[in-house]
């Protein structure tokens, strides 16, 4: 047995079956493959950390009815790495081809392997997971297709410190003759037949990553996909299969993220043994990449997280990644600052002097950060014309963007922008220019969405442009922070496979950006919460999480997005009251409550706050400045479902155990009635805490066993937090 550095193992053949087992492990869990005699690349095992033997078992089935290969091994129910189509798999294939023939027949065999040390991969031009001081190592095995040439590299890598495998795949076109790639899945999982649920984030706009879980079932092909150009508001690209009874905190559980903010497709399906395929790629609609010979494809990174813990170990470990391993800014590790926002206090309806006078205001709360939203630049009066023209509106700010900074920064704040550099508006200067770089078919009308259309990303000139015309905005004034907007679905695209081109050149522009103004805090945003994907994160530390701030509301959706993103990530902020979205009424505190576990800010016109509420703002905003430590670099743990109880409980403990925050929230009340205990979780039992407000010591083990009777008001939509430290 060859042994490097222990996680990735690989034994030759002892009996005969296996010609070559490949084992790697992470902290806890153990992925096992092996290379059968006919030379396909079997899966065998994904689940908790086994010690390596002198070979795995494939277990063949005999060929009763269906297709068979050599000695009647029958393939359409054997395990997988990376499946093909059209010769014995009777199943969803993880790629599939047009060879030049015109035929779609593929056969993928092993070819070789290596092993990288001290190594991660980087992916061309799309983001992906890097090192950070973690020890990791690359298994690259490479498939070939004798017939036709083409040569799949699959890539795998693993960590001691995290039970994640980091998968992709590149294509080579080692023929003389042109292969058309038409669907190309970044990591193909086959899990041996048992019995599965599948987890899920659908929603739209206003309600983004609505948790779902159904049963997985004999024979099903269920397809989480979208196809809208960014990762969207109607599913998101991270999916778990969890072992039917797996909840937050038990039972086998696996993650499957996609480091890709484009179309993409979660596919899953139970073969007629009760298997589950598991596949998450680029989505196959309107896909398609021709391989001319000698070149070569790759397809983005997909996180494989395993965790024997429930939902929950899943969620920390994929924190702890993006966290440390994924995000390049800087601000990922720094407290954010505490911001106003005016886009609900006035929309496009602003001067000078209404913006002064909320900054004012702000600064006596404590708030640290004023963000400038939609409607500073071009002609910008409403949604219906501006974007693409760079440059301030004189009318509604005479001081030009560098001297609004500067008043902002004089009263005490830094400043922040909004921006939405993907778009153009017909009615703009940039398109009067240029009507040729909106994204369009030659002959056809595009669709307009918000009186906008798409700048064709797929050209670089386009990409200098919005470079250059941004770059010149941000180093114009003194600019601390960027909302990146992006309003509108993609449509009326040019040729297959153009979405995967146009991420290429949204990447370019976003690391190019990002990297060139390291000491600006960037949040992602795209009407909410429809491009909230490990793809931004790679490059921005913060994402708005969905336009309904209604706190009620946001208690779901932050919950379920806490399942696959880190809580610091998530923007959160507090609104007036009848909430613009839903109109609900909901205190003041019960706002600040839910949003403290987020990236915090006020988005409503401070000026017209009563004194009492003012006061409250102020306590809230103090009491922030103390929590945002532990938001940032905590563990975090949903111990009530929203989805399923009229409360809501969510807890983040820091890594040492030490601190300690926990918000519950009951959405209505109910006359006469006991409320339940609340019961913290991950505490050191043998210390003592102190809660930060009342003074009063509990004990570690109280906290978790006993339990503390929450304090509510007498009304719907109360909460009830504890801020807790050791003693
Ligand atoms: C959509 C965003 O989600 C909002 O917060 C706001 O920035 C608007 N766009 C501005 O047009």
């Amino acid at each position: 047995m060859k042994g490097v550095n222990g996680i990735i193992m690989i034994t030759k053949s002892t009996n005969k079956i296996n010609e070559t087992t490949f084992y790697l492990s992470g902290k806890t869990m153990s992925y096992i493959m092996a290379v059968d005699k006919i030379g396909y690349l079997r899966h065998i095992y994904h689940g908790s950390k086994i010690r390596p033997r002198g070979g795995s078992e494939i277990r063949n089935l005999d060929a009763a009815w269906t297709a068979y290969v050599e000695d009647r091994i029958i393939l359409e129910t054997a395990l997988f790495e990376y499946p093909a189509y059209g010769h014995a798999d009777l199943r969803i294939p993880s790629y599939s081809v047009t060879n030049s023939g015109g035929d779609s027949v593929s056969e993928l065999k092993f070819k070789g392997f290596e092993i990288k040390e001290n190594h991660v991969p980087e992916l061309n031009g799309l983001p992906c997971v890097f090192a950070g001081g973690k020890t990791a190592q690359t298994l690259e095995i490479t498939l070939a297709d004798e017939k036709s040439g083409l040569e799949a590299v699959l890539l795998y890598t693993v960590f001691e410190e995290y039970d994640v495998l980091l998968r992709s795949v590149v294509f080579r076109n080692t023929s003389d003759k042109p292969i058309n790639i038409d669907s190309a899945y970044s990591a193909n999982v086959d899990i041996e037949q048992g019995d599965y649920d599948l987890i899920y984030f659908a929603g739209s706009w206003g309600r983004e990553r609505d948790l779902h879980r159904q049963p997985i079932q004999l024979g099903s092909k269920t397809d989480i996909s979208a196809a809208r150009g960014s990762s969207s508001h109607c599913i998101n690209p991270f999916v778990m299969i969890a072992e039917r009874g797996a909840d937050e905190e038990h039972g086998n559980v696996f993650g499957f993220s996609l480091i890709y903010s484009g179309n993409h497709s979660s596919m899953i399906e139970c073969d007629h043994s009760g298997n589950v395929r598991v596949m998450q790629g680029i989505n196959p609609l309107d896909f398609g990449k021709e391989l001319k010979p000698g070149e070569s494809f790759e397809t983005p990174q997909c996180v494989l997280s395993f965790s024997a813990d429930g939902i929950g170990g899943i969620s920390r470990e994929l924190s702890d990644l993006y966290r440390n391993n994924l995000c390049r800014s800087k601000w990922v590790h720094r407290e954010r600052p505490v911001l106003i926002n005016n886009w609900e206090a006035t929309y496009f309806d602003f001067n000078e002097e209404k913006l002064l006078a909320i900054a004012k205001k702000a600064k006596e709360a404590g708030i640290e950060l004023f963000v400038l939203d939609d409607g500073w630049f071009g002609k910008r009066d409403d949604d219906t014309s501006g974007l693409g023209d760079w440059f301030v509106n004189l009318k509604k700010l005479p001081s030009g963007l560098d001297g609004l900074a500067k008043k902002i920064n004089d009263i005490g704040l830094d400043f922040g922008l909004w921006i939405e550099p993907e778009m153009v508006n017909p009615d703009s200067e940039l398109y009067r220019a240029h009507p040729d770089w909106a994204i369009h078919v030659e002959g056809r009308e595009p669709a307009l969405s918000r009186n906008q259309l798409i700048l064709d990303l797929s050209r670089p000139e386009v990409c200098d442009y919005i470079i250059d015309a941004i770059s010149k905005v941000l180093s114009g004034a003194n600019i601390s922070y960027v909302k990146w907007d992006m309003n509108r679905p993609m449509t009326d695209m040019p040729r297959k496979g153009y979405n995967y081109e146009y991420m290429l050149g949204f990447y370019r522009v976003m690391g190019t950006l990002t990297s060139s103004f390291p000491d600006i805090l960037f949040e992602g945003c795209a009407g909410g919460g429809g491009r909230f994907d490990a793809g931004v994160l790679a490059y921005m530390p913060q994402i708005w999480t969905s336009d309904d701030s209604d706190a009620i509301a946001r208690l779901k959706i932050q919950y379920s997005t806490s399942m696959g993103y880190p809580i610091s990530s998530m923007g959160a902020h507090v609104t007036a009251v009848p909430n613009h979205q839903v109109g609900r009424v909901t205190p003041l505190k019960t706002r600040a409550d839910v949003a403290y576990t987020g990236a915090f800010g006020y988005e409503l016109d401070i000026t017209k706050m009563s004194d009492e509420e003012f006061e409250e703002v102020k306590r809230q905003v103090e009491k922030v400045k103390k929590l945002r430590g532990l938001t940032l670099n905590g563990d975090f743990y949903r111990l009530k479902s929203p989805y399923e109880t009229n409360c809501c409980m969510w807890e983040t403990v820091s890594k040492d155990k030490s601190e300690v925050f926990v918000m519950v929230c009951r959405v209505l009340n109910t006359a006469n009635t006991n409320e339940p205990h609340v019961r913290l979780t991950a505490l050191d039992p043998d210390a003592d805490y102190r809660d930060e407000e009342t003074g009063r010591i509990y004990g570690g083990d109280e906290l978790m066993y006993m339990g503390v009777v929450p304090v509510y008001e007498n009304r719907d939509f109360s909460s009830f937090t504890m801020h807790l430290k050791r003693v």
